[in-house]
């Protein structure tokens, strides 16, 4: 059974529209208004592992905002990182990430009673409802060993999530007929938003942490030479982002391919010398991505030529402008454009007439890392492999240990939730039949805070 805490008024108890035969579904935080009144003076509900949830602790998380951050503040906070300000750090982290789960869970108590009970979305629920019980039950931390005790539930946590993107895919593909597809969608974003906030947060700190402990640490030193302050890229090159992405996309096109089919090359033109700090593996992740759909298509366009094999393909042309606030990146490519019946669900993560395909696909990545922070904890690397530069490479194996030919769908609109994140944009312009222009906008000033909430739910406030 789903596992929901019973909040304690009858007024929680709500109608929600527009589910299954469009009838009228309740909400899981009771089950019919009478029973809610009844239960309306319990304290506490069974969760589906036998044991009790109380409710009034989920209320008092979520009467806490979120407190977000700019990259700029974890550059400056771990710039001269001294004993106390690692510990500060670390009681930012057990307080935020109980409070920021504790809004997702929330949202998910508040979606319809068809979708929550969905297997995939009710298992992501109580690996969500374990750590939101975890950390908020932590006592502050003092000392460094409580430091240490507070390291180790978060690699353990971190590690734990790993199935959490393809079961919500799985999930929201599978709810895609009970539910209003724009609401699932808006689900998803803000979901997969948390996530990768809660993770920017622990990794930081797992990151911070590691450099403390380091034999070459010395504290209060000042680290703002070196080029990562934990998991920030102080400098990050955009030639070389699309380089290490074009050469692991090429590899995985070779593999997929076969070496006889001719592959695109990738150019790179316009302002090579512009950098900006950003986490690295969010910028190689949708670059990689939007790379990878291009030289597909491409490949895919030019095989469908007389001569094929015995011509070259045309060029992704990768262009790079720097301006005041921001950089940017046009991906061009000549692979014939979007297929006019995917359009209308590029951005979707409920993917309309494909879902069908793509949940068979899923069903075959349990566990799906997106990001280099994700497989380093999954591979259990040291943090401070990162600062390594042969650490670039293994960031992309993400891209190329992903099984080829196996489209999920995720691809761009995972893209646009790492894009918005640091408050920056992406969008595709089809040119039916020539091919796609795909804007990646990036903030360049690191002074934009993280973005928390979608576009769409920010319009509606
Ligand atoms: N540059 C492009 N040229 C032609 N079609 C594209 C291009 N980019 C995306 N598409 C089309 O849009 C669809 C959705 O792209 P998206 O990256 O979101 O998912 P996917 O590539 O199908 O799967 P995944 O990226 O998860 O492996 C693709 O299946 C493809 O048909
Ligand atoms: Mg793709």
């Amino acid at each position: 059974m789903f596992s929901t805490a019973l909040r304690k008024t009858s007024k929680r108890c709500r109608l929600s529209r527009g589910a299954v035969l469009g009838r009228a579904v309740i909400i899981p935080e009771c089950t019919s208004p009478p029973v809610c009144q009844r239960r309306a003076h319990q304290q506490s509900r069974r969760a589906s592992n036998g044991t009790w949830r109380p409710v009034s602790v989920l209320d008092e998380w979520v009467a806490r905002e979120a407190r977000p951050i700019s990259l700029r503040q974890l550059m400056v906070f771990g710039r001269s990182l001294t004993e106390s300000r690692l510990i500060s750090s670390a009681n930012y982290v057990r307080t935020e990430l109980p409070a920021r789960i504790a809004h997702r869970l929330r949202d998910m108590q508040q979606l319809p009673y068809v979708v929550v009970t969905n297997p995939h979305i009710n298992e992501v629920y109580d690996l969500y409802y374990n750590a939101f019980d975890q950390f908020r039950k932590l006592k502050e931390i003092k000392t460094l060993e409580d430091n240490e005790k507070l390291c180790d539930i978060i690699r353990h946590n971190l590690k734990g999530h790993l199935t959490v993107i393809p079961k919500l895919a799985m999930g929201i593909l599978e709810c895609g007929g009970l539910m209003d597809p724009q609401d699932l969608d808006k689900f998803m974003n803000t979901i997969l938003r948390s996530r990768i906030s809660r993770r920017v947060i622990a990794e930081q700190h797992l990151s911070l942490t590691e450099t403390f402990n380091s034999p070459y640490f010395s504290p209060g030193a000042k680290l703002s030479e070196s080029d990562f302050i934990g998991e920030v890229f102080i400098k990050c090159s955009a030639r070389d982002v699309i380089t290490r992405c074009a050469k692991a996309v090429t590899a995985l096109a070779r593999s997929t391919n076969g070496p006889d089919v001719p592959i695109p090359e990738v150019n790179i033109v316009g302002h090579l010398d512009a950098s900006f700090p950003y986490i690295l593996s969010h910028i190689e992740y949708i670059v990689g991505e939007l790379l990878r759909n291009s030289v597909q298509a491409v490949i895919e366009r030019h095989q469908k030529q007389p001569d094929a094999m015995s011509s070259v393909p045309p060029p992704v042309e990768v262009t790079i402008c720097e301006a005041q606030e921001h950089v940017i990146f046009r991906i061009s490519d000549r692979g014939g454009g979007i297929p006019r019946a995917e359009l209308p669900y590029l951005w979707s993560f409920s993917k309309g007439p494909q879902s069908a395909k793509r949940l068979e696909n899923l069903g075959q990545v349990p566990r799906m890392a997106a990001t280099m922070q994700e497989l380093h904890v999954e591979d259990e690397l040291g943090r401070a492999d990162l600062k390594a530069p042969a650490a670039y490479q293994s960031s992309l194996s993400s891209l190329t240990s992903r099984p080829p030919n196996l489209r999920l769908g995720m691809g761009l609109p995972l893209s646009r939730v790492y894009a918005e994140y640091w408050a920056g944009s992406l969008h595709l312009h089809s040119l039916e039949g020539y091919g796609v222009d795909a804007f990646l906008q990036i903030s360049r000033l690191g002074n934009k805070n993280e973005q928390l909430v979608t576009r769409a739910s920010m319009d509606s406030v």
